[in-house]
């Protein structure tokens, strides 16, 4: 830079002597701001009238560029075009900043340009890797540091959809901010998270985070309890949850299953089955699916049972007739079903008094053998109160022996002085699983009165 002060102090004295008329040099262009884009290439003007042998020097704070037409500065991105206006390639962030276009006379006022560099966001991703592991209840942080001129701002969303590459609406938008603090985590926090850096120069930068939550294995079973027949199938299925994976293994009666002819194991997702073909009496009992993984051990049983499904109530709640009612179940059976019992009584229900009457105890033929696993039975209940809500249970018996107790079903008759309405039908019980706890009260305490 030194030879360039010497050659500007010398331009500058040169200058001087010259300018003492009235029709000066006068600019004109004006100073203006520019905003570019890194990487653009930016045209910062300076036109001067007048000028006669004065010259022009383009300056960037102290550091001069160029004067008359001597390029002092050895960046090769700047150059001099159609007169003096100063071209600049390539764009970087460093070249924001006051560009002075100054006259050498030293009278007139410099023109100055202020350049403002937009820089397209950047992305520093933590965890590098992309990839946070934590246990369930414990926290996890992602985080986004934006770089860009202006600060780009920074948003998180959750995928929802696993194929889904795109944000859109589908996703659930989290926090703003360069962190995403996740605590208290549920195995549902476990999935794909996107940071969103946008400044509003060029596209908005998208970064993509994978969460897994680690947990103990849960296990829960389609059925707890599956009939079967000899010579029949049973199909028992546990549905794993667990991460890391759980390593899945089957029991029956507490002692390990392996795969035999007649036994299979196989595993689809989360979803683990046990096939046994063609039953033996052996096969019934209680199995049980265990899983493992580094984090714990859940079990759940299974009973493969020959006795019959509990019963299914099919008719509708409604009697079509004031003193009759029939009373329609199925019942899943392989075998031929021995013995049928029917609890009924009659509930005297209106808006302040809820009364149970007795309780009339019916055995109901077998039906002829069904030639299918479902056996459907209709029974008619006769002297029945007219306008009165019932309440009816079930249990069946095969080869195997009894069933479970049937929920409780309630139905009503037609007419009375009450007209009833499906609305006015109040449930005694709350739940289905007290009703199934009150109705196996029921058959005990009978069956003990009988027995005494
Ligand atoms: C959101 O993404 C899903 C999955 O790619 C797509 O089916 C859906 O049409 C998208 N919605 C919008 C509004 O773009
Ligand atoms: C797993 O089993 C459930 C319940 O039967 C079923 O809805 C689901 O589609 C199964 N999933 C797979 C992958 O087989
Ligand atoms: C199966 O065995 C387990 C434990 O041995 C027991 O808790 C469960 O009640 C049994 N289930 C049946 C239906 O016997
Ligand atoms: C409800 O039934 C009880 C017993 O049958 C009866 O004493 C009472 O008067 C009835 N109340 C109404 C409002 O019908």
């Amino acid at each position: 830079m030194e030879w360039g002060w010497l050659v500007l102090a010398a331009i500058f004295v040169a200058g001087h002597a010259q300018n003492n008329r009235n029709d000066g040099p006068r600019f004109l262009s004006r100073g203006h701001s520019f905003r570019t884009v890194v990487g653009d290439t930016l045209l910062l003007p300076c036109q001067v009238q007048n000028l006669g042998s004065l010259v022009l020097l383009w300056r960037r704070g102290p550091a001069v560029l160029t004067a008359a037409s001597l390029m002092v500065t050895r960046d090769e991105r700047f150059r001099l075009v159609d007169g003096y206006n100063l071209q600049i390639t390539d764009v970087g962030p460093q070249d924001a900043g006051d560009y002075v276009c100054q006259i050498s006379d030293r009278i007139s006022r410099d023109q100055v340009h202020t350049v403002e560099v937009l820089v397209p966001p950047s992305v520093r991703a933590s965890p590098e890797s992309r990839h946070a592991a934590a246990r369930r209840g414990g926290a996890a942080v992602l985080e986004c540091r934006a770089s860009g001129n202006p600060v780009p701002s920074v948003t998180w969303h959750k995928m929802v959809d696993s194929y889904n590459t795109h944000l859109n609406e589908t996703n659930v938008r989290l926090a703003d901010g360069p962190q995403l603090q996740l605590s208290r985590l549920e195995r549902s926090h476990s999935g794909r998270y996107a940071c969103t850096v946008d400044n509003g120069v060029g596209p908005p930068v998208v970064t993509e985070f994978q969460l897994q939550v680690l947990y103990p294995p849960e296990i829960t079973v389609e059925r707890s309890w599956v009939h079967t027949g000899e010579g029949f199938r049973a199909e028992l299925l546990c549905t794993v949850l667990a991460d890391p994976p759980a390593e899945v293994s089957w029991y029956q009666n507490s002692f390990p299953l392996s795969a035999s002819e007649r036994v299979t194991m196989s595993a689809r997702g989360n979803n683990h089955t046990l096939l046994i073909a063609n039953v033996q009496p052996e096969d019934f009992g209680n199995y049980s699916c265990v899983a493992d993984n580094s984090l714990g051990r859940a079990r759940q049983h299974v009973e493969v049972s020959g006795r019959p499904g509990p019963a299914r109530f099919t008719s509708p709640p409604l009697a079509r007739r004031a003193h009759a009612y029939t009373l329609a179940f199925a019942v899943d059976s392989y075998p031929p079903l021995d013995e049928l019992r029917l609890l009924y009584r009659q509930l005297a229900i209106n808006e302040s008094f809820q009364q149970p009457g007795r309780w009339h105890d019916v055995v109901i033929p077998a039906p002829q053998p069904a030639g299918s696993l479902t056996h459907r039975v209709a029974h008619e209940l006769h002297g029945l109160q007219p306008g009165a809500v019932y309440e009816a249970i079930v249990q069946a018996k095969n080869r195997y022996g009894w069933n479970e107790v049937s929920d409780i079903f309630q139905f009503h008759t037609l007419g009375g002085t009450h007209t009833a309405h499906a609305g006015e039908l109040t449930p005694m019980f709350s739940t289905a699983s007290h009703l199934r706890e009150v109705s196996l009260a029921i058959f005990a305490l009978i069956t003990l009165v009988q027995l005494a």
